[in-house]
């Protein structure tokens, strides 16, 4: 039976999660590969992405195969509902747009292993060691600027300078709890440790002119020239240039210096859920995504940047290998991205306004 959406959010997320963690590969592989399972003819998908980019992709596998697709857009209490689901499991597949909490998933022992030769298209940077989730389209945290309020010479060019009171009220962030914040966070964290995460956080929060809620909020005042800078991710930036007017903005991928550390790109994809009841029809979802056709679309439509390079892109995105990445496995935010929200509200950056 399906809990109520209001049980579940009212679950603590991370309360009693954390003591149980453990490692999902003590835990024995259940199936041999899709041939030995059970067939049926659904799918259930949840999702924390966008609707408008999910629901077209589930239309056409839905037609290709004749597999019944239920999608459940949760938003950023996905996650909460796939932990609360735990010894009831509903889904098949996790859409999400961030791959800290998916590592977080597996972590927990939430996922599955995929051992399907499909994944082996993207960047092992870009999934899971046991395969459970891969990433598909890329999102890179940028510092969009509008061109009539400063140069691309006087915008800052690491995310430390951010730091600098000379930036006081001259840029916007978003809310601390907002999904692509605390993925962010989490990699500045593993990058930097704690003392150095919090000094960013309390003297950013300070130095911001305005916090708002979320990226399409930056993007607008940026682009009206209500704020000289902002940090988004990069498809804002193509989505105000693409607008009729308060287009004049440019960005710039930070910490791209001889010692810098790159810029953060966190990527969109898709999780296996352990015990899924529909496992055949989830890994032949898995593999019919990860065809180019799909992957494309996944990327194009959101105006991110497909993972696998063999993969066409959005015209006006800069592709991932032209620019300087944060020399990170995404698996390592898994970890951190456990309590980074804590960590985020001791600094003084609310997560909720
Ligand atoms: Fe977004």
């Amino acid at each position: 039976m399906k809990k109520s959406l209001g049980k579940v959010l009212a679950t603590a997320f991370l309360g009693t999660a954390l003591l149980v963690s453990g490692c999902s590969s003590s835990q024995p592989a259940t199936t041999t590969g899709s041939d030995a399972l059970e067939e049926t003819k659904e799918l259930v998908i949840y999702s924390a992405r966008n609707e408008r980019f999910v629901q077209p992709l589930l239309d056409s596998f839905a037609e290709e195969t004749g597999i019944e697709v239920k999608l459940l857009s949760a938003g950023e209490s996905s996650v909460n509902r796939i932990m609360e689901e735990k010894n009831n499991v509903q889904a098949d597949v996790f859409f999400s747009n961030d791959t800290g909490a998916m590592e977080y998933l597996r972590l927990e022992g939430l996922l599955q292993g995929n051992t399907s030769q499909a994944l082996n298209i993207i960047d092992p940077m870009y999934r899971a060691e046991d395969g459970s989730w891969v990433g598909l389209s890329a999102r890179t945290r940028v510092l969009m600027y509008n061109k009539d309020l400063i140069s691309e010479e006087e915008i800052p060019k690491t995310l430390w300078e951010l730091t600098d009171p000379k930036w006081a009220g001259e840029f916007m962030i978003t809310r601390g709890g907002n999904s692509s914040m605390v993925a962010h966070i989490a990699a500045l964290r593993a990058e930097w440790g704690d003392e150095k995460t919090k000094e960013w956080i309390e003297k950013v929060r300070g130095n911001a002119g305005a916090v708002v809620n979320g990226h399409g909020d930056v993007r607008r005042s940026v682009g009206a020239g209500e704020f000289k800078f902002g940090l988004v991710n990069n498809y804002y930036f193509h989505q105000q240039l693409s607008e009729d007017k308060d287009n004049n903005v440019g960005a710039i991928y930070p910490d791209q210096g001889a010692d810098g550390m790159g810029a953060f790109v966190n990527a969109a994809g898709v999780a296996l859920i352990k015990g899924a009841p529909n496992e055949a029809n989830a890994r032949k979802f898995i593999d019919w995504i990860l065809e180019a056709e799909q992957q494309k679309f996944f990327a194009y439509e959101s105006m991110e940047v497909p993972l696998n390079p063999a993969v066409e892109a959005n015209p006006i995105a800069m592709r991932i290998d032209e620019y300087k990445v944060m020399d990170m496995p995404l698996q390592e935010l898994g970890p951190v991205w456990v309590d980074v929200k804590k960590l985020i509200e001791e600094a003084g950056l609310d997560l909720d306004l």
